[in-house]
């Protein structure tokens, strides 16, 4: 079996969790921006990992692009997010993001990182004005993404462990 982990990643753990699963299975590593399809032939199973915003995973145009010509490859998708996995929150981001003939491709969720101060200026924003928001719900009206911001508020966090990769590479080795 030979294999590629495809990221992208704003601020850091779509590429930490992708250099992780390099080091369980032995695939190598690309960046979404710098690799082209042609560089894919010589690989049959192919992963790609990138954060999720607004409720989407980033970094899927490249797979949407080129679907057809990876459509006998073995193919998984793996998404970071803040907020503590939820049942429904995920089906939703499925729905949402694995459109355009990538419906049916497993997709594995692991928890990352928010840290307000290393965020882009135009992303500080979104979070200081969602915090506003929310601050004034009830605890138990939060969402789980609503929680992990409001953590970040008080203290950046980092959630990323090895832990969550175990079911994708249960399914690489199957
Ligand atoms: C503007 C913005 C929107 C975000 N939206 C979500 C979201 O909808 N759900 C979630 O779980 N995390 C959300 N996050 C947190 C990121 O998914 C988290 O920081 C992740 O670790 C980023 O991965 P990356 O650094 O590999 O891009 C958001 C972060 C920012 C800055």
């Amino acid at each position: 079996m030979k294999g590629v982990i495809i990221y992208t990643s704003k601020y850091g753990s779509a590429k930490k969790y992708a250099q992780w699963l390099s080091d369980a299975t032995g695939f190598d590593v690309l960046e979404a921006k710098k690799a082209g399809i042609s560089e894919l032939s010589g690989y049959d199973t192919v992963i790609f990992g990138g954060g999720v915003y607004a409720g989407s995973i980033a970094g899927l145009g490249f797979l949407k692009k080129n679907i057809g010509a990876l459509k006998d490859k073995r193919l998984a998708i793996y998404c970071c997010g803040a907020a503590h996995f939820d049942e429904e929150l995920f089906s939703q981001l499925k729905a949402h993001s694995l459109k355009g003939g990538l419906e049916d491709i497993p997709c594995f969720y692991c928890r990352g990182a928010f840290d307000l101060k290393s965020l882009s200026f135009g992303d500080r924003t979104i979070c200081k004005l969602l915090i506003k928001a929310v601050s004034k719900k009830a605890p138990d009206e939060l969402t789980v993404l609503e929680k992990a911001l409001l953590e970040a508020k008080n203290e950046p966090f980092d959630r990323a462990d090895k832990k969550y990769l175990e079911p994708m590479i249960g399914f690489i080795n199957k």
